[in-house]
């Protein structure tokens, strides 16, 4: 069951009712300024950091989850709604949500009225528009009510949800025409406030919630809208300041008026800071108010971000007969890479915004699937992540945005993070260029005074690996690979305690395959880095080493059908026959097949043909079988779970895409593609009702076979599911691969696919690529570029050319 539609000429998603199975949200914002906003016009914004720096305050785990966002209530005679149907409820003639590419839009209307709301964050402010557009279809005039609101988060989102004792007393704010100034907090040490403001006069105001609502009510039912119909223009002091505008709008038959609302993020040189005693410097509110006074301006604004999201999608373009693949290709999936790469985990509908700052893994990850749209951001982001790692080459495996400092609440062994800053750094290399990043010079824990070239962090992230071996010589596994949930030196016994950070820091034995299989990837990419440096020693070291851990892994971490997982503490095997539940898991068979260990020696086919038996389920590919049915010390959180939930036998988004990846790597492109479809939100979308998460954008979990209702999709668009889907299907299934010489187009595609059609910008030249598939799954029969034939797979890149006409013959 479907509950909208995709429009995709508009790159749209079109929600057709606001009783979704759960809240289907968007994402405002580009660079500083970023708001959530659900269908039902919910969420919230933020300039910069979702806890430190929070405008509007929404309340998790509230009943129902989504009430509170930035609400307008319409009262026509006694009858009051809202164009996103909540908080009021009231039943509507019609109702409407767009999601598009940072922006929403509702058209719904109620009694002969209609409204129309368009939400987005332009490219260049911090602040949201509102425009609201109210419409009277009927025949006689409409004498009409209008009421705007916000409730403000008073900036630090997690003091603001505990601390009552202080936050009562602190609000404050100030009034000026049609402005709302909340300036809590400004009178100390913060040099920012916000404003809610609309481009014309108003009726009445309020700014103390209990005034606006009245006691005992809440935002469903108001009591100055419902009952008094008018504002009491209230000045918050302390309790919870709230934004509310009143305007009186008169609508002859068939006339349209039109409303610019504003949220603002405003800023203020710390000597600069007041206008006179306690009245703030409202310089930068007006400047951002004037900008935006007009429809004109905010037309003007909005075609300024379609026209930015335009170019980021014309880098990389599928024209294909399979209407799915390419609308997830052209827009969905390349969106939520933007999405995970400016949010990484901290704010979703399922990430509070408050809890964890950006993952060191999970941010070189989201480089993967961000890299080609803004490398530059990219380059930033690297160096970054790099400045929080250690000196022995581990690393903190979180950091905060606002400061970019390690976090030592969390700290680090978490030893498959320093492998993956190699990653980020090759994907952006290659799709680049730029091996200056390389002798970019970085700090080590931020300390400028140990700062090394990015090369050298590498080469220390790798010998962290090489220097951290177990009994069988595999990568200890320290606190937890990529499944933070296998926690094998933790033996957490007591509730609260924390599963990662429990227990010996490094780990004294147990091992993780799955590094292995990274070690073997990366390994490979860190030598052609030293490759490129000219540093054909330190290649070689590498191949050595990783020729070494691939034998390691043939000889101990092979289990007779598939890939072993780890060895435990007690050098007990994991992911084995030899186990009695948790028999074999999806991240080593993935990752060593991709990695092409046992590729040769025919091992990796039956890896993923056992994979295939005995993960594979109606909905994606289960990440371990058979579930965990008790909880074992030894294992620790990952069979805290119950069976068929996250780590213990859940579909784990994010690692289906390894193993199809790792179908390409040898060749049978239908199963590659057989996995892609199973977690694929164009594809789920028609059965909404089980996958209930949003049907354009990926979520991290769906419940796999063991699980009450097997399907159930949780916790959706903040997962490295994103950056992965879009690097398997680009780059392994359509096959174009950036590599330092160029791009490679080597594609492997199910059989009945047809011929299809990329184009790609890549190192400021644009490539138009024409696959002719003649019903085969791999194997390019012939390059052609501009006319002439090419050995390989690789289009030669020639410094300074601009056009490339590629066909490719399969
Ligand atoms: C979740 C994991 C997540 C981890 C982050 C665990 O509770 O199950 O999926 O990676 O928390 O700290
Ligand atoms: C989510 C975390 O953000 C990620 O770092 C981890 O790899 C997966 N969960 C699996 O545990």
């Amino acid at each position: 069951m479907k509950f909208g539609y995709f429009d995709d000429a508009a790159k749209e998603y079109v929600i057709t009712t606001p009783k979704t199975p759960l809240p289907w949200i968007n994402y405002l914002g580009t660079n500083d300024f970023f708001s959530l906003i659900s269908n039902t016009a919910g969420g919230y914004s933020f300039y910069k950091d979702a806890k430190l720096l929070r405008l509007t305050r929404f309340r998790y785990n509230n009943v129902p989850g989504d009430s509170n966002g930035k609400y307008y209530y319409i009262k026509d005679g006694n009858t009051v709604w809202n164009p996103g149907w909540m908080p009021t409820k009231t039943d509507l003639d019609s109702y409407e949500c767009r999601h598009g590419i940072g922006y929403s839009k509702w058209n719904s209307s109620k009694n002969g009225v209609s409204a129309s709301v368009l939400a987005f964050v332009p490219t260049d402010d911090t602040c949201e528009i509102n425009q609201l557009k109210l419409t009277n279809n009927t025949d006689s005039v409409k004498e009409l009510k209008l009421f705007s609101y916000v409730e403000w988060c008073l900036w630090n989102a997690a003091d603001d949800m505990q601390n009552f004792q202080r936050n009562f007393s602190t609000g404050e704010v100030e009034v000026i025409d049609s402005t709302i100034y909340h300036k809590t907090e400004y009178r100390e040490r913060r040099n920012h406030y916000a404003i809610f403001t609309v481009n014309t006069k108003i009726d009445g105001f309020d700014t103390q919630r209990e005034n606006f609502l009245g006691a005992y009510r809440d935002n469903h039912d108001p009591e100055v809208v419902f009952d008094k119909g008018a504002c009491t223009g209230s000045i918050a002091h302390g309790w919870s300041p709230v934004a509310v505008h009143e305007i009186s709008v008169k609508l002859e038959p068939g006339e349209t008026k039109s409303y610019v609302f504003l949220l603002g993020y405003c800023e203020n040189p710390d000597n600069d800071k007041w206008e006179s005693k306690n009245v703030v410097n409202k310089k930068p509110a007006k400047a951002l108010i004037t900008k935006y006074q007009t429809d004109a301006d905010v037309d003007k604004a909005f075609d300024k971000l379609k026209t930015y999201w335009d170019n980021l999608l014309s880098i990389y373009t599928l024209e294909s007969s399979n209407d799915k693949v390419n609308r997830m290709v052209n827009i969905w999936n390349q969106y939520q890479c933007m999405v995970t790469f400016n949010m990484s985990r901290s704010a979703s509908y399922y990430e509070s915004g408050i809890g964890r700052g950006m993952g060191f893994r999970d941010s070189n990850q989201d480089l993967l699937g961000f890299v080609h749209l803004i490398p530059e951001r990219a380059r930033e982001r690297i160096i970054d992540i790099a400045s929080t790692q250690f000196e022995n080459g581990s690393a903190y495996h979180q950091y905060q945005p606002l400061t970019k400092r390690g976090n030592s609440d969390i700290g680090s062994g978490f030893n498959d993070d320093p492998l993956w800053l190699i990653a980020g750094t090759s994907a952006y290399v290659r799709e680049t260029g730029d091996v200056s990043i390389l002798k970019e010079i970085v700090p080590y824990d931020n300390d400028m005074s140990v700062a090394t070239t990015l090369m050298e962090h590498l080469k220390r992230s790798f010998d962290f690996t090489v220097n951290n071996k177990g009994p069988h010589k595999l990568p200890l596994i320290g606190r937890a690979d990529w499944n933070d949930c296998l926690n094998l030196n933790c033996f957490s016994e007591h509730p609260g305690e924390s599963f990662q950070c429990f227990g010996p820091s490094e780990g004294p034995v147990a091992e993780s395959v799955f590094i292995a299989g990274m070690f073997v990837k990366y390994g490979e990419e860190y030598a052609q880095l030293a490759e490129l440096l000219g540093d054909t020693a330190e290649a070689e070291r590498a191949r050595k080493e990783v020729k070494i851990m691939y034998d390691t892994v043939l000889e101990a971490g092979w289990d007779g059908d598939w890939f072993v997982r780890a060895y435990d503490a007690y050098s007990n095997k994991i992911g084995s026959k030899e186990c009695e539940e948790g028999k074999i898991f999806i991240e080593s068979n993935g990752f060593c097949s991709l990695a092409g260990i046992g590729v040769k020696e025919g091992l990796a086919e039956k890896a993923l043909d056992s994979v295939k038996k005995y993960l594979d389920c109606k909905y994606g590919v289960m990440i371990l079988q058979p579930a965990y049915t008790v909880y074992h010390l030894e294992l620790g959180e990952i069979s805290s779970y119950p069976p068929g939930y996250k780590e213990n036998a859940g579909i784990f988004c994010h690692n289906n895409p390894w193993v199809s990846i790792a179908e390409t790597v040898i060749g049978r492109g239908d199963r590659a593609f057989e996995i892609y479809k199973k977690t694929c939100p164009a594809y789920t979308e028609e059965i909404s009702e089980i996958h209930k998460t949003e049907p354009y954008v990926y979520c991290q979990m769906v419940a796999g076979n063991d699980a009450y209702i097997p399907g159930e999709g949780k916790n959706s668009w903040l997962t490295g599911t994103a950056a992965w889907t879009f690097v398997n299907i680009s780059q392994y299934i359509l096959g174009v691969y950036p590599t330092h010489k160029g791009l490679s187009v080597d594609p492997c595609v199910p059989s009945d696919f047809g011929d299809f059609k990329v184009t790609r910008k890549f190192r400021g030249a644009s490539y138009e690529i024409s696959v002719k598939t003649n019903g085969s799954q791999k194997g390019v029969k012939k390059l052609i570029v501009d006319g002439q034939e090419v050995e390989g797979t690789v289009i030669p890149f020639v410094e300074g050319k601009k056009n490339y006409k590629v066909e490719v013959v399969m």
